[in-house]
């Protein structure tokens, strides 16, 4: 197995393992590889993507990204996604892959912290936790479908 840096000639490939992750258990998203590249690219493509892939057999059965984002007194990292092949998971490849991302970008970029979005009724939180992170007590994530919101100025 090896990690190594992600680069924008993985794109194919890490849209390919997104739609796969996600679309199975606990997830069950209806991805496509094209929907999956279409959210995927852009955010590779930025200056300010750093991100790390597991490689086997020459192929790419993890992932983790995101953006170095800037901050008061350094930088903050926004994990945007991450997963490992369904077959592959736990048995530590997240582990690999998070610890190299880290490792990376607190030398490089003087990250002070890192923050993700996932759901808190999945396996994943509990990953995280392992891994130091905790739920804020004091940021909520808000959202509104763009219809309420029209629906609401035209009524
Ligand atoms: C979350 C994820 C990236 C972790 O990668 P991984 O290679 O499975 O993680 P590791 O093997 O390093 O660590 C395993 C630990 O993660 C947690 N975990 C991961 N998958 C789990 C599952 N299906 N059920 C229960 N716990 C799970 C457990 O704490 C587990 O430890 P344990 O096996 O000793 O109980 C991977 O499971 C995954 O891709 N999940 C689907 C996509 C996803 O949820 N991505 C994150 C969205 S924000």
């Amino acid at each position: 197995m090896e990690i190594r840096n992600i680069d924008e000639t993985d794109t194919e490939q890490v849209a390919d393992l997104f739609a796969a992750c996600f679309s199975a258990e606990p997830w069950n998203e209806p991805w496509t590889s094209a929907a999956a590249h279409s959210r995927i690219a852009p955010m590779i493509r930025s200056e300010t993507c750093r991100g790390a892939v597991a490689i086997h057999e020459h192929k790419i059965v993890g992932m983790a990204f995101g953006q170095v984002e800037g901050w008061i007194n350094g930088n903050l990292f926004l994990l945007q996604e991450m997963c490992v092949m369904p077959n592959s998971q736990r048995t530590g490849l997240g582990k690999m892959l998070l610890d190299f991302l880290i490792e990376e970008v607190a030398d490089r970029d003087n990250i002070i912290a890192i923050y993700l979005l996932t759901n808190r009724d999945v396996p994943a939180a509990s990953f995280y936790s392992k891994h130091h992170f905790a739920a804020s007590p004091k940021k909520i994530v808000m959202g509104a479908s763009v219809r309420s919101i029209l629906n609401a100025k035209s009524a």
